[in-house]
C-alpha cells in the first residue's frame, strides 16, 4: 500500500502540464475542467497575450506556441526527473490522470515522444523521409508532445523563427533529422497510446461507458488514449465526446455538470436580468394567440421582458394588435415591427440583436421563431447560464427536434450516436452541440463582445439559424471563401467557437408544425388536427372520465371552451342553415323525416377533420362504454344543429340512423339560452342540463327513442354524428 501510495504520489508530482492559451475561449475552460477533474498542475502560457500565430484555414502558423514554450522550459531545463506534456487547449480535453500518462510515457522507453496523425501536414513531401513503420499513424502532430524536461528543453531551444511560422514544421524537421532523433530518443506515439488525434481517424473512436467514468477507446489499436485531440474539422466530434469524457454524463450518474453556472433566480429577486424576448413570426402559424397568452404565463416579473416582435404575416396582424393592447404596459417595453418593413429573416433577426443593444442593461435575449408551441413558464429559471442555450423541443411523437447532434462534413445535418435518446429523453443532460434552431437563450455579454460583429444571422444562403449556429461556431473574422480540404483544416489557431447547448433536463414542450396552416378558414386552427394533434388535444379536454345519467347513455367531455366557440363561428360565419326542411339536397334521397336546422360539416369542408377527431378521441371511448363493439368511426351525418324559438326549437320523438350518437353541447345553458336538453322515452329520463364541450354517446336505432326539449330562450347549438349508420 505504501509504495503505491508514493509510487501515485511521485508520479503525480513529476508531470507538469503546458498549454499556450491566449484567450479564455468555452474550449479552454472545458481543457482546464477536465485537467482539474484529474488534478494535474496546469501551466498556462501566453494567456492575455495578442496571437501571433496565424489564422485558421490554409495558412500555417502557431510559432507563438513554440516561443512560449521555449522561453518557459529555460527555467525547467536542469530538471531531469520532471516530465513536461505540451498540449493544445482549446479543443483537447484528458480522458485520463497523470499517473497513466506517465506510466504509458515510461513503457514508450523514449524521452521524447510526439502525437502522431494518419495525415501528414504541413508539407507532404517529406513523408518519404519519415521512418518506416509497420503499423500505425506515421505523422508526427504537434498538438501534443511529452518528455523529459532536458530534453524537452534541447528541442524547443532549437527555435528561431516567427511568431507566424509553422510549430508543426518545425518539430517534424527536427523529428525527421536521424542524428536528432536518436540523440534526443524520440519517436511518435504511433498506435495512440497516450494522444489521439481525432482528424482522420473519427471511424476508429467510440465512447467506452465504465463506471463512473467514460473514456475514448481507439478499436483499431484497442487502446485507451489519455488525450483526445479534436485537431482539423473534428470540433464537433469532440464536443460530442465530451458531453462524456471523463464524467459528464454516465449511465450511473447521469449528467454531473447540469448545474454548473445555474442561475438560481429565487436569490436574485431583487436583480432579474433583464430578457430580451424576441419572437419572430415568419409565416402563417396556428395556435399564435395561445403562445401570446404563454409569454403572459412565464414564471418571471414581466417588467424585466421586453419584447421583440418580428411579424411577416399580414394574417397575423390582428393577433398582435390585440395582444399589444390588452398587454402593452405589462412589459418592461414592446416593439413590433411589421410586415411592411419587408424584411428578410436574418434582417429581422439581426435587427433584434441589435435592439438588445439599445437596451444596455439586457442581460439576455431569448428567441422564438415562429412563436412555437413552447410551455416556457420554468424555462429561464432552469437554465444553466452558458452563452448559448435552448430547451429541446419536439413534434409530438416524431423524432423530429429543434438540434443536431452532428453535422456532416459539408456542414448540414447528420445523426450522432445519441441523438435519439436525447430526443426521447432516455438521456438527460446538458448538450454540447452543433446547432439548434427556433428557440434559444444568448447571454447579452456574448452579444456584445464574442457577437458583436452587426450580421450574424445573414451568412451565404444558409437560414438564418443556420448562419446564427455556424457564426458561434466559427468565430473567425476571415473565413475561406471555398471549403479547405480537411489535411488543410490543420488548425494551427483554433477558432474560438462559442459552445451552444440544449438541454432536455425538463419536457419544455412541443413544437408547431407550421407546415400545411391554411388560413383560408374562418377558425384556422380548428383544421390543424392532422397537423398538430397534440395542439388540438389540448384544445380537447384531457381527462375523459364517464358518466351515464340514463340507461346507456353516456355522458363525458370532449371540447374545450374554445373548441366549442370555434366551431359555432365558423358555422355562423358559413351561415346557411338549412331551415329544419323535409326536402334536403344534401342527403341521398333528398327527403329528411325528422329535419333540423343545421349545417353539415360537409358543407365547411371539416369532414375530414372531423372523422379523424371521431376516431381519434371518440372511438376509444365506445370501446370502453360498450366493451366488445369495435366502431369503424365511419359517419355520413355530420352536423352541427341550431334550436332557437325564432325558428326551430325542439325536435320531436325519433330514433337516430345509426349504430350510435354522439351529441355534443356547444354552448352554455342560462347564459347563452334557456330550456333545451333531451329526454329518452323508453326509460322515461331526461336529461336537461347539458353542459358545454361534454358530449353524449347513445345507441341509435332501436332502444333510444329521443326527442330534443324546447330551447325557450336564446340559441342552443349542438354537433352530431350519426356513427356506423
Ligand atoms: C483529485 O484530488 C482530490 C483531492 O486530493 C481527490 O479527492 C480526487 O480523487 C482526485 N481525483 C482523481 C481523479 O484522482
Ligand atoms: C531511448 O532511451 C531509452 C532509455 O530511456 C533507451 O532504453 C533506448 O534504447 C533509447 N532509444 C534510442 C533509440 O536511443
Ligand atoms: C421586399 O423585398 C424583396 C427582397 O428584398 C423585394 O424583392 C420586394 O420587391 C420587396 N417588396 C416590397 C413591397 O417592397
Ligand atoms: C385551403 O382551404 C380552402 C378552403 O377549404 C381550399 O379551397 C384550399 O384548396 C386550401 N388550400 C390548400 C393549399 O390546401
Ligand atoms: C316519468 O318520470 C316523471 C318524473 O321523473 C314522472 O312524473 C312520470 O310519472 C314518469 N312517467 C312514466 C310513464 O313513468
Ligand atoms: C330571454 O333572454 C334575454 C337575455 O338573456 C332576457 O332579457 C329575456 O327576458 C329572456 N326572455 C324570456 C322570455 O325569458
Amino acid at each position: 500500500m505504501e509504495l503505491c501510495k508514493c509510487v501515485f504520489l511521485c508520479f503525480s508530482e513529476k508531470l507538469l502540464v503546458l498549454t499556450v492559451a491566449t484567450e479564455e475561449t468555452d474550449g479552454f475552460h472545458r481543457f482546464m475542467k477536465s485537467a482539474s477533474y484529474f488534478n494535474y498542475t496546469v501551466k498556462v502560457l501566453g494567456m492575455g497575450e495578442a496571437w501571433k500565430g496565424g489564422d485558421v484555414g490554409r495558412s500555417i502558423g502557431g510559432g507563438q506556441k513554440v516561443r512560449l514554450l521555449k522561453e518557459a522550459m529555460e527555467a525547467l531545463a536542469d530538471q531531469e526527473d520532471l516530465v513536461v506534456l505540451s498540449v493544445d487547449s482549446y479543443d483537447l480535453i484528458f480522458a485520463g490522470g497523470p499517473e497513466e500518462i506517465l506510466r504509458k510515457f515510461q513503457q514508450a522507453n523514449h524521452k521524447v515522444l510526439f502525437a502522431a496523425e494518419g495525415l501528414i501536414w504541413p508539407d507532404k513531401r517529406l513523408a518519404d523521409k519519415y521512418p518506416s513503420i509497420r503499423s500505425g499513424k506515421r505523422y508526427l502532430n504537434s498538438g501534443g508532445i511529452i518528455g523529459y524536461a532536458p530534453y524537452i528543453n534541447r528541442v524547443v531551444s532549437q527555435w528561431n523563427l516567427h511568431d507566424n511560422d509553422d510549430d508543426q514544421l518545425f518539430y517534424t524537421k527536427i523529428y525527421l533529422d536521424p542524428l536528432q532523433r536518436e540523440t534526443l530518443n524520440m519517436t511518435l506515439d504511433h498506435k495512440c497510446q497516450i494522444f489521439q488525434n481525432l482528424n482522420g481517424a473519427v471511424d476508429e473512436v467510440l465512447l467506452k461507458f465504465g463506471t463512473g467514468r467514460v473514456r475514448v477507446r481507439n478499436t483499431v489499436y484497442d487502446s485507451l488514449p489519455v488525450v483526445v485531440h479534436g485537431n482539423g474539422n473534428t470540433k464537433m466530434y469532440l464536443n460530442y465526446l465530451a458531453n462524456y469524457v471523463p464524467n459528464a454524463w454516465t449511465y450511473e450518474n447521469g449528467c454531473s455538470l447540469c448545474d454548473d453556472d445555474i442561475v438560481d433566480l429565487s436569490q436574485l429577486k431583487v436583480s432579474y436580468p433583464n430578457v430580451l424576448v424576441g419572437v419572430f413570426i415568419e409565416q402563417p402559424t396556428p395556435f399564435l394567440p395561445e403562445f401570446f397568452q404563454r409569454l403572459l404565463t412565464l414564471d418571471y416579473p414581466k417588467d424585466k421582458l421586453n419584447l421583440f416582435i418580428h411579424n411577416n404575416e399580414v394574417y397575423h396582424e390582428k393577433h398582435i394588435q390585440k395582444f399589444w393592447e390588452e398587454n402593452r404596459n405589462v412589459f418592461g417595453s414592446f416593439k413590433v415591427v411589421g410586415p411592411e418593413e419587408n424584411l428578410s429573416q436574418g434582417e429581422a433577426r439581426n435587427m433584434g440583436m441589435y435592439y438588445i443593444r439599445w437596451l444596455a442593461v439586457c442581460e439576455m435575449l431569448l428567441s422564438f421563431i415562429c412563436s412555437d408551441g413552447i410551455t416556457i413558464s420554468p424555462f429561464c429559471l432552469l437554465l444553466p447560464y452558458r452563452k448559448i442555450i435552448g430547451p429541446l423541443v419536439t413534434r409530438h411523437s416524431k423524432l423530429w427536434s429543434n438540434f443536431w447532434g452532428a453535422l456532416s462534413l459539408d456542414g448540414y445535418y447528420a445523426r450522432s450516436e445519441d441523438y435519439v435518446d436525447i430526443v426521447q429523453r432516455k438521456r438527460v443532460g446538458v448538450w454540447n452541440i452543433p446547432y439548434m434552431a427556433h428557440v434559444y437563450l444568448v447571454k447579452g455579454s456574448v452579444l456584445r463582445n464574442e457577437l458583436k460583429e452587426r450580421n450574424y444571422f445573414v451568412l451565404e444562403k444558409l437560414d438564418p439559424d443556420m448562419a446564427f449556429c455556424r457564426n458561434s461556431r466559427e468565430m473567425t473574422s476571415h473565413r475561406e471563401k471555398d471549403s479547405p480540404s480537411p489535411e488543410s483544416f490543420h488548425m494551427l489557431r483554433p477558432p474560438k467557437g462559442v459552445f451552444m447547448y440544449i438541454t432536455n433536463r425538463h419536457d419544455f414542450g412541443r413544437l408547431i408544425s407550421t407546415a400545411n396552416y391554411n388560413i383560408s378558414h374562418y377558425n384556422n386552427d380548428l383544421w390543424q388536427i392532422f397537423e398538430n394533434p397534440v395542439s388540438v388535444h389540448r384544445s380537447l379536454s384531457d381527462r375523459v372520465f364517464v358518466l351515464q345519467p340514463c340507461p346507456d347513455v353516456f355522458w363525458f367531455p370532449v371540447f374545450s371552451e374554445k373548441a366549442c366557440d370555434e366551431i359555432v363561428g365558423e358555422m355562423e360565419h358559413y351561415g346557411s342553415w338549412s331551415g329544419g326542411r323535409h326536402e334536403d339536397k344534401r342527403i341521398s334521397g333528398g327527403y329528411e323525416t325528422v329535419p333540423t336546422d343545421d349545417i353539415h360539416m360537409k358543407q365547411i369542408g371539416f369532414d375530414k377533420e372531423w372523422l379523424h377527431f371521431i376516431r381519434e378521441f371518440i372511438s376509444p371511448v365506445t370501446l370502453k362504454v360498450f366493451s366488445g363493439y369495435y366502431t369503424k368511426g365511419y359517419a355520413v351525418m355530420n352536423f352541427v344543429v341550431k334550436y332557437t324559438p325564432e325558428r326551430q326549437a325542439y325536435l320531436r320523438p325519433h330514433h337516430d340512423s345509426s349504430t350510435f350518437t354522439i351529441n355534443i353541447a356547444l354552448n352554455n345553458k342560462d347564459r347563452d339560452f334557456e330550456g333545451g336538453g333531451c329526454r329518452f322515452h323508453r326509460y322515461n329520463c331526461s336529461i336537461s342540463s347539458p353542459r358545454k364541450g361534454w358530449s353524449f354517446m347513445h345507441p341509435g336505432r332501436l332502444t333510444h327513442l329521443h326527442e330534443g326539449l324546447p330551447t325557450t330562450n336564446g340559441t342552443r347549438y349542438i354537433a352530431v354524428s350519426f356513427i356506423d349508420p
